[in-house]
This record gives structure tokens, sequence and C-alpha cells, in this order.
């Protein structure tokens, strides 16, 4: 073939069919179709794209560019292609790349050439930027609800056990004791910021990016406060270009997901070592665990390690992000398109864990009387002795120093402080009365906690009732 016959090749124009095949003289390749498609994973933005497109056809009708009966038909189209989808009778085609390009493909399909209309004054950079952040609103709000029903569970059982007595720890050693159901309502705490963290997410991810099309804005009049106020945005976004390669919202996400999975972890940490013979504080129900096949006697706590185990993705889904968006220049790139898997991985498992946590946490059973020994076992009311000092005037590094002797003789004598006799503790500090018997009990020491934000089972039935009230008012 000489220069001009190849270069006449390449004029004569074959149809590509593809929405994009204009400019294009031959068919993209097998494999870098299949590299460049994200129908795979795309597929799922279905609902919300065809919201999206609702929106936009009814804007394009409200400022004139459609008339009543386009928009009648395009809407009517894209509710019969969602019936489609929904009834798994949706021709999904790899070769139309992505859900956009399919869902407006079988629109013209279906209602001929009006449908080409559709995409005027629009881009699918915009498009995707808008049905994910449709996405994202949405699984928020259905996370919200699970994240309720897990806070429910646990400060139900923390209301419970206000009073049961367990070890607190410092260094994973006995410190001093406090009762259960300020533990539980302290995992609370955390998920209580994880709550303000969501919905500061979905506040700020809650604009409309239609109508910035492919970067630049559209030279169609449209109005783009319409489109937002259709779809539920509180407003649309302010630039162009920050429009369509703004993924912050879902790196947001994922770091809020983070967070609140870290929380998860810690938790499913305790589970687990409370679940352990050397602590026995704690039965999980036996659907939430199994067996060894080999050893006979095991019953592990799988749920809980499968929770530690499944925040190492979520990290690393937002690590995935971060590093996807960091050297990306203004304004959209295709490396856009691989937000989408670490974000709806980070959904799906975020919300598999609270669900089962929602279900495995109320149902655990407490072991109060294991729980009681095992406080008795480090002298937890050391600290409680050292302040009975320093209400005798005693200062307190003195108290604490006197009370390290003391307890250095009750290890020499294998007794418990409460079991000392007032004259064994006199010999350390004749400040010490009868009286000194009623702080160093457990039950003194909780009840004595009795501030704000203190471990006193009337403070905690309190703080449990509180935190209830918070959730409840959402
Ligand atoms: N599938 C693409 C994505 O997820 C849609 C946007 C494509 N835009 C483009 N200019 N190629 O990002």
């Amino acid at each position: 073939m000489d220069k001009s016959e190849s270069a006449n090749k390449k004029m004569t124009k074959k149809p590509i069919n593809v929405s994009w095949g204009g400019r294009f003289h031959e068919p993209i390749n097998d494999f870098v179709k299949r590299f460049s498609a994200s129908l795979s994973f795309d597929k799922r933005l279905y609902n919300e794209d065809i919201l999206g497109s609702i929106a936009h056809a009814q804007m394009l009708e409200h400022v004139g560019i459609l008339t009543a009966g386009e928009t009648e038909k395009i809407i009517d189209g894209l509710e019969h292609i969602k019936k489609d989808i929904v009834n798994n009778k949706f021709n999904w085609l790899l070769d139309l790349e992505d859900v956009h390009m399919n869902i407006e493909a079988a629109l013209v399909q279906k209602i001929g050439s009006i449908g080409k209309k559709l995409h005027t004054g629009r881009s699918r950079n915009d498009q995707v930027a808008t049905d994910l952040r449709l996405w994202l609103r949405n699984q928020i709000d259905s996370i919200n609800k699970l994240l309720f029903n897990l806070q429910r569970g646990i400060i139900e059982l923390a209301s419970y056990h206000s009073g049961t007595i367990m070890p607190g720890f410092t260094h994973l050693q006995i410190a001093q004791p406090v009762t259960l159901g300020h533990h539980l309502l302290a995992w609370n705490e955390m998920l209580e910021r994880d709550y303000g963290r969501l919905m500061g997410c979905r506040e700020r991810l809650n604009q409309c990016p239609l109508g910035a099309a492919a970067l630049a804005g559209t030279t169609f009049s449209i109005d783009r406060k319409f489109t937002a106020s259709k779809l539920g945005f509180a407003r649309p976004t302010r630039n162009s270009l920050d429009s369509v390669s703004d993924r912050d919202f879902a790196i947001e996400f994922c770091s809020v997901a983070s967070i609140l999975m870290s929380h998860l972890s810690r938790m499913a940490e305790e589970l687990i070592l409370w679940t352990s013979a050397q602590f026995d504080f704690v039965a999980l129900p036996d659907r939430f665990c199994t067996g060894s096949s080999i050893m006979p006697q095991k019953k592990n706590p799988d749920v809980p390690e499968l929770v530690r185990g499944k925040s190492g993705r979520i990290t690393g889904n937002l690590i995935a992000l971060l590093t996807i968006m960091k050297s990306q220049p203004l304004a959209y790139n295709k490396d856009n398109q691989e937000d989408k898997e670490p974000l709806f991985d980070s959904v799906d498992t975020l919300s598999d864990c609270l669900r089962a946590f929602a279900d495995l946490i109320p149902n655990i059973e407490v072991k109060k009387k294991n729980m009681l020994e095992a406080v008795a076992k480090g002298f937890p009311t050391a600290t409680d002795l050292a302040d009975y000092l320093v209400n005798k005037n005693v200062p307190f590094r003195e108290a604490h120093e006197i009370v390290g002797e003391t307890v250095a003789f009750a290890i020499e004598q294998g007794l418990d402080l409460p079991q000392l006799s007032l004259l064994q503790m006199k010999q350390f500090c004749n400040k010490i009365e009868i009286d000194v018997y009623d702080i160093l009990t457990v039950e003194g020491s909780v009840e004595s906690r009795n501030h704000f934000g203190g471990t006193s089972p009337a403070v905690v039935a309190e703080a449990a009732n509180r935190a209830m009230s918070l959730i409840t008012s959402r």
C-alpha cells in the first residue's frame, strides 16, 4: 500500500457504533474495550442515572429546549428501561462501555431519535459526578439507619448493665473498677462522632454538578437550580471545572468509613478478648461463631474477627482513592472511573459489618460473676485509698507512696486491700480509720465516681437515657 492509498483508506469513514464514534476511523481494539469499560461495576448506578436523566429532561423542557411531548416520551422511555433493568430484562452491552451509554442507547432504541436530544447540554462527566453523589447520599441514609440500630442496641445493653461491675483497663492491666454500662457507652460515644462525620460528609456532597457538562459548562440557557432542586440537592455546584473533577465526597466518605471501621475493629478486639478463656467475660451467640475442624472444643469468634479484618480493606480503599486523585490535573480524567470500586466496596463492607454487630452485640451473654471476680484481682481500689488519704489531708504524692507500700505488703501477705486489718493498714498511715472499708469495695469505688461523665451506676443510667434521646431525636 503506498502513502496515498493508506491516506485514502483513513479518509474513508467507517460507521462506528458508539456514541462518540464520529471522529474515529477504526473500531476500538477488543482488549482496550474491555480495559476501559466500567459497565461491570457502574451498572449499579442505573437508578441514579435514570433519576438524573429525568431531572435533566424536565429542566430542558422548563427552559424551552424540549417540548412537553418530547419530555414525556423521554421520561416514559427511561421508566420502561428502569423496569427492564429491575426485572433483569435489560440487555447490557459491553460495547457501550458504561451504564450511561447503555441507558442512552436503549432510550434511542425505544423512542427513536427524540432520545438523542436527551444529552443536550450535558456530558458523561457531569452525569457520572451527579450519579455518584446521588448514589452515595442514598447509601449514607441507609448506613445511618444501620448505625442507629447498632447504637440503640449498645445503649439498651448499657442501660441494663449500668450497675454491672467489671475491671477497667489501662495497658490491658486491671486499673480501676468501672461499670459495663459505662464501657458500652464509651463505644457509643465513638459511634456518635461517626454519625456526625457521616452527616457532615452528606451535607458537603449534596450539591448538583449537572450543567457543568464536559468541563466548561454549556452554551444552552440551562437552569441549574431547577435540576438541583428536582434531585433534592441543596444547590448547584459553584464551579464547572471543579464539578467534574471533584471526588472529595468519595474520599471523605471512605475516610469517615475508615474511622468508623476502626471503631468497630476496636469493639471487635474487645469482644474477642472477652470471649477468650483467659477473660471469660462474655459469650457470643452460637450463630455468630464457628467451630474448628480438628479441635472439637473450639468456638471461634469469627464475626468479630472478620469485622476486625475487614477494617483493613476499608482503610485500603481510602488510600486507593487518595492515590487515584493526588496527581490529576483539572478537570475530568478517566482515572476517575477508578473511584467506583473502592467506594462501592467501602459502602458494602461497612454496611455488612454494621448489620452484623447490630445483631450480635445486644445478644451477647454477660458473665457478671467472672467480671466481678476479675476486678478484685488487680488491687483496683488502690486509687480510692489514696483519694481517701487526700481527704484526710495527706498530700496526694505522699498518699500515693503510702498506698504503694500498703499494696506491696498486701501482695506479700497474699491478701486483697479490703482483707487487711485496720491495724495492718494503720502501720502505713495512722490517719486510716474504720470508714476506710466503705471505699475499699469495688461497689463503693464505682459509686463514688458520680460526676458528669463518671462510671457510677446512677450516672451511667442517666447517660444511657441521654444517649437514647440523642439518637432518637435524629
Ligand atoms: N465511565 C466514566 C466514569 O466512570 C464516565 C465518564 C466518562 N467520560 C469521559 N469523558 N470518558 O468516569
